[in-house]
């Protein structure tokens, strides 16, 4: 199907977004053709215009908070592929990554659009991401798929949290944002339930080594969306 030429770039590339990702939830029907449709009959893309500071303030953290996430689990992965990139694993670390390019991408054109800064923190996130995916990669593939499997848990009850917030604002108003974030949180379950396939739980010292990064997780998640 393809995509109408007058759209803004947001919009190109939100709808081809939902195209591509929710083929898989909901086939090639109606509802696509709508939600392309509704994207491009909006005078805004996605993120609504600020009414106030505060809805400005909750916008910039909410979008700041993701862009930090989606870049760290970038690192993660590029971190796992240095490692296991030679290996049976690589082309579904590969599968995964390439998702997590898009979510990334994504957040970037948002942030750009609505004038948010990253977080101060993207360096430290770049080198410590990185280590967390090639450190456990080191341990072994189940390792890997630990991480991979209380990252993705994390990150998918971060996008839930912000899904109940959203609901609970305004979910006319967030309709747009609502069915971006949770496209995402889909695919970080499936990100999630890949490690649990591929043996994340017989990591040597599961448990303690998934406990840990999801305090790491939730520090992170605290850090970037106050700095
Ligand atoms: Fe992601
Ligand atoms: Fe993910």
């Amino acid at each position: 199907m393809g995509l109408p030429s007058h759209l803004p770039r947001i919009e190109q590339f939100v709808a081809s977004r939902f195209l591509c990702s929710c083929s898989r939830y909901y086939g090639r029907g109606s509802r696509q053709r709508q939600q392309v449709q509704h994207t491009s009959s909006r005078a805004y893309n996605v993120v609504p215009p600020a009414r106030d500071s505060t809805e400005k303030a909750m916008m910039d953290r909410m979008l700041r908070v993701d862009h930090a996430g989606e870049y760290g689990a970038n690192r993660i992965y590029a971190g796992q592929m240095a490692v296991l990139g030679r290996t049976s694993t690589a082309a579904l670390i590969e599968h995964m990554w390439d998702q997590e390019k898009q979510h990334l991408k994504t957040f970037i054109e948002l942030m750009a659009e609505n004038r948010v800064r990253p977080t101060i923190l993207i360096p430290f996130w770049n080198v410590a991401g990185f280590a967390l995916g090639a450190g456990s990669a080191l341990l072994g593939k189940e390792a890997a798929m630990a991480c991979t499997v209380a990252i993705e848990e994390s990150i998918s009850e971060h996008y839930n949290s912000q899904i109940r917030e959203l609901m609970e604002e305004d979910p006319e108003r967030y309709k747009d944002l609502l069915e971006l974030i949770k496209t995402f949180r889909d695919e970080e379950m499936e990100h999630h339930d890949i490690g649990l396939e591929q043996d994340a739980e017989m990591a040597p010292v599961f448990w303690l080594l998934k406990n840990t990064i999801q305090a790491g997780c939730k520090a992170a998640i605290f850090l970037s969306e106050r700095f």
